[in-house]
C-alpha cells in the first residue's frame, strides 16, 4: 500500500514556534525522508470559516501568511502539494455522505468539540457546520488516502472519528477508504510548547506567541522576558526546571551541537540542568543560551520567507497547481466512494442494461 501524507492548519494567523515543533518540522523531514509517495498540505480555509463565518477577510488575508510560513519552514512545492481546502468541491461531497454513517451523539462525545464548543460560547448558538467539522475533516483525510497524518495531540479526536468513518463506509458499502494512522510530536515540550508567559498554551489574544516570521529583536525581547522559575530570585538559590519554560524551550529546541557553539561549558542539557537546580546559575545566561538558539533556528526561515515574499504571485501559483491536482486525487476517490454506495447510475452500463431487461427490451 501507498504510503500517504495528509496534514494541513487553519488560515487563521501566522504560524508560531509551537506549530513549528508541534508539526511543521516534522512535517519537513517526512517529505524529504523519501518513505513517502506522496505528501498533501491542506490550508483549512473552509474549516477555519465554521467558526469565522462573519470574518471572512481574516480567513482570506491569513492564506498567504501560512502558505509563506509552510514554503519557509521547508515545505518544498516540487515534493508537496499544498493546496487550498474550500477549492477542493468533492470534499463537500464526501462530507454531506459520510453524515450518513455519524450519529448526533458520537459528535457531541467528540472531546476536542465538545472543548472548542465551551470555548466559543457556543452552547445555545452551535452552528451545523462547527458542529460537524470532524465528518469533514474526515473528508479532508480520505479524499487522499492518507495514511499518516501528522498533528498534534488535539487532533487525535479528528483522528478516531476519521477510522470510524472508514471502517463504518468500508463495511457498509466497499472497501474504499483507508484507515489513517496518527502521528504525534515525539517528546512532551514538543507536544505541549507553553507561551512565552508560562501558559499552557500559545494564543495570539494572550501575546505569548512566538511568531516564526518574528524579526531577530522581537525574538530575542520575548525570549528574555520569558516566565522562568518564580522561586529562583537569587543567582544562587537552586532552580526548578519543571514548569519552567525556557528549560521546556530547550528541551523542543536545543541540541548538542549549541552546546559546543554556544556554551561549552556544558556537554548537554542534563548538565545545565543539574546546575540550575544546585543553584548557582542565572537566568540571564540560559536566556541568552536560549535565544542564540532560537535566532540559529529561525534564521534559515525568515531568509527563506523574505525569498518567497518578493514573489507573491508565484505563493499562489503554487497554491493553484497544488490544488488542482489534489482535485484529481479527490475526483477519483470520489468516483471511486459514489460507486460503492450506488449512485453512478450513468457510467454503470450493467444497471442500464438490467433495467432495460427488466421491462423487456
Ligand atoms: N483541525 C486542524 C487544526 O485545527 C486543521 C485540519 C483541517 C486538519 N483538516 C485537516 C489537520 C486534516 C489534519 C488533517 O489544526
Amino acid at each position: 500500500m501507498k504510503k500517504i501524507i495528509l496534514t494541513g492548519d487553519r488560515p487563521t494567523g501566522k504560524l508560531h514556534i509551537g506549530h513549528y515543533v508541534g508539526s511543521l518540522r516534522r512535517r519537513v523531514e517526512l517529505q524529504n525522508s523519501g518513505e513517502y509517495d506522496k505528501t498533501f498540505i491542506m490550508i483549512a480555509d473552509a474549516q477555519a470559516l465554521t467558526d469565522n463565518i462573519d470574518n471572512p477577510e481574516k480567513v482570506r488575508q491569513n492564506i498567504i501568511e501560512v502558505a509563506l510560513d509552510y514554503l519557509s519552514c521547508g515545505l518544498d512545492p516540487a515534493k508537496s502539494t499544498l493546496l487550498i481546502q474550500s477549492q477542493i468541491s468533492e470534499l463537500c461531497e464526501l462530507t454531506f455522505y459520510y453524515m450518513d454513517l455519524v450519529t448526533v451523539s458520537r459528535l457531541q462525545r467528540n472531546p476536542t468539540v465538545k472543548a472548542e464548543i465551551q470555548m466559543r460560547n457556543f452552547e445555545t448558538s452551535l452552528p451545523v457546520g462547527f458542529f460537524t467539522y470532524p465528518i469533514s475533516q474526515a473528508a479532508d483525510i480520505t479524499a487522499f488516502k492518507a495514511t499518516t497524518v501528522p498533528v498534534g495531540e488535539d487532533q487525535l479526536p479528528m483522528i478516531e472519528q476519521t477510522r470510524e468513518i472508514v471502517r463504518k463506509f468500508n463495511q457498509t458499502y466497499a472497501n474504499v477508504l483507508v484507515e489513517p494512522d496518527a502521528l504525534l510530536p515525539t517528546s512532551d515540550a514538543c507536544r505541549r510548547l507553553p507561551g512565552t508567559d508560562g501558559k499552557a498554551k500559545m494564543s495570539k489574544s494572550l501575546g505569548n506567541c512566538i511568531y516564526l516570521s518574528d524579526s531577530p529583536d522581537d525574538v530575542k525581547t520575548k525570549v528574555m522576558s520569558m516566565y522562568t522559575d518564580p522561586t529562583h530570585i537569587a543567582v544562587s538559590d537552586p532552580g526548578h526546571v519543571e514548569g519552567n519554560t525556557v528549560f521546556t524551550y530547550l528541551d523542543a529546541f536545543s541540541r548538542p551541537e549549541h552546546f559546543e557553539r554556544y556554551l561549552p561549558d556544558y556537554a548537554n542539557l542534563d548538565e545545565l540542568k543539574a546546575h540550575y537546580m544546585r543553584g548557582g546559575l542565572g537566568d540571564v545566561k540560559i536566556k541568552k543560551f536560549l535565544n542564540n538558539i532560537m535566532q540559529e533556528t529561525l534564521e534559515p526561515i525568515r531568509a527563506r520567507r523574505h525569498e518567497y515574499e518578493r514573489d507573491i504571485p508565484e505563493v499562489y501559483n503554487i497554491l493553484k497547481k497544488g490544488s488542482d491536482e489534489a482535485r484529481e486525487v479527490a475526483a477519483k476517490t470520489l468516483s471511486e466512494v459514489k460507486g460503492a454506495m450506488k449512485i453512478d447510475y450513468f457510467s454503470d452500463e450493467e444497471l442500464i442494461r438490467a433495467q432495460t431487461e427488466k421491462y423487456g427490451g
